[in-house]
C-alpha cells in the first residue's frame, strides 16, 4: 500500500518533536512538509525547533515552512512555563543547518491541497489552528480535498490545562478552531481526556533512554524536562505524552475508542473562552461534526512509539 500523505502543522514543544519523530519513523506516512505556527513559543522559535528535530532524526530533506506569528483576532498566549525558553528545553541540540523554506506555510498548505489529488492529503495540527483556519479561509476549495485533519486539541471530561476549562490549543486561537471545527471537514480530535491517560512512566522513560542511538535519549530528556511542571500540577505519575498520539493513530487507530459528536468552540465567553463543548451524551440535537476521542490503549501506544523511535 503506498504510504498515507501529511502535513503536520506543528508548535514544537518537546511532545510536537516526539509525534514528528514517530512520523519520521514510520514507512506508512509520507510526511509533505512541516508547517510551524507560533503557540508553545512564538513562531521564530517553533520554526527553528521543528528544524533541529528534523536533523536529529536524519531528515534534513524534509520541508519546513514558517506560518502565523500570532492567533486570527488575538495576542498570542505561549507556554514557556511548561516548555523551557526554547521549547525544547531539556537537552542542548546544535542550532539547525538545515534552511527554512522560503514559501509562508499557508501558500504551501494550499498549493498542495490544490496539486496532490483530491482525498490524499491529511493534516495533522498539534498546535494552534491559526495556520490551518487561514488556509481555509483563504482558499475555501482546498476544503472538500482534504482527507481528513486529525488534531490534538480541546477537552471535555477533563475540562482544560490552561484555564479551568480550555485547552492550551484551542484557547490560544479560538476563533481559528471554531473555523476548522465548522469547516466540514472529516475530524477526528485526540483531546485531554485521551493524552492524560498517555503519561510518561519512570518505566517508560527508561525504556526511551535505553533505546540505541542519539534519538531515544533525546526523546527521555525531553519528557523529563517537562514532566516536573506537569507531575507537580496534577500530583500524576507522569507528564501526558500530548501530540504523537495523533500520529499513533494514524498508524494504529484501534488504540483509541470515542463517538462521533457534535463538537463547537466557545469564543464569547471571557470565563469559558476557548471551551470545546463537546455532546458526548448527544443532548443538543447539533449535527456531527467530529470524532472526539476518548480512552487509548497507553501500553499499546507507548509500545509502538518505542519500537518506532527505535528505528530512527
Ligand atoms: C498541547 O499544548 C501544548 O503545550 C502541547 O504541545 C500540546 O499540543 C496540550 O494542551
Ligand atoms: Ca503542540
Amino acid at each position: 500500500m503506498l504510504p498515507r500523505k501529511i502535513i503536520i502543522d506543528t508548535d514544537p514543544g518537546q511532545d510536537d518533536a516526539v509525534a514528528i519523530l514517530l512520523a519520521l519513523a514510520s514507512p506508512e506516512l509520507e510526511l509533505l512538509g512541516i508547517t510551524c505556527v507560533a503557540g508553545n513559543v512564538p513562531l521564530e522559535l517553533t520554526a527553528r525547533n521543528a528544524r533541529i528535530v528534523c536533523e536529529l532524526a536524519g531528515r534534513p530533506e524534509i520541508r519546513v515552512f514558517a506560518g502565523c506569528a500570532r492567533p486570527l483576532a488575538r495576542k498570542l498566549v505561549t507556554a514557556e512555563h511548561v516548555h523551557g525558553k526554547t521549547g525544547l528545553d531539556g537537552i542542548d541540540l546544535p542550532d539547525p543547518e538545515m534552511p527554512l523554506q522560503d514559501q509562508h506555510a499557508v501558500d504551501f498548505l494550499i498549493d498542495t491541497l490544490r496539486r496532490e489529488a483530491p482525498g490524499s492529503v491529511t493534516l495533522v495540527p498539534i498546535g494552534p489552528l491559526t495556520n490551518i483556519a487561514t488556509a481555509l479561509q483563504r482558499a475555501p476549495d482546498i476544503a472538500p480535498r482534504i482527507a481528513g485533519i486529525v488534531l490534538m486539541g480541546g477537552a471535555y471530561f477533563e475540562v482544560g490545562n490552561i484555564t479551568p476549562t480550555a485547552e492550551f490549543n484551542i484557547y490560544v486561537d479560538p476563533e481559528a478552531a471554531k473555523h476548522v471545527f465548522a469547516a466540514g471537514v472529516p475530524l477526528t480530535i485526540m483531546p485531554l481526556d485521551v493524552t492524560h491517560k498517555a503519561l510518561v512512566t519512570r518505566a517508560r522513560v527508561d525504556a526511551f533512554r535505553a533505546l540505541p542511538g542519539r534519538v531515544g535519549p533525546a526523546v527521555a530528556s525531553w519528557t523529563e524536562f517537562f514532566e516536573r511542571f506537569d507531575k507537580e500540577k496534577y500530583g500524576s505519575e507522569g507528564a501526558p505524552l500530548h501530540d504523537p498520539c495523533t500520529i499513533a493513530f494514524l498508524l494504529r487507530p484501534e488504540l483509541f475508542s470515542g463517538r462521533h459528536i457534535n463538537v463547537e468552540i466557545e469564543t464569547g465567553s471571557d470565563l469559558t473562552l476557548g471551551m470545546s463543548v463537546a455532546d458526548w451524551w448527544r443532548v443538543s440535537g447539533r449535527a456531527p461534526n467530529a470524532t472526539f476521542m476518548k480512552d487509548i490503549d497507553a501500553e499499546g501506544f507507548f509500545a509502538l512509539l518505542t519500537e518506532r523511535l527505535a528505528r530512527l
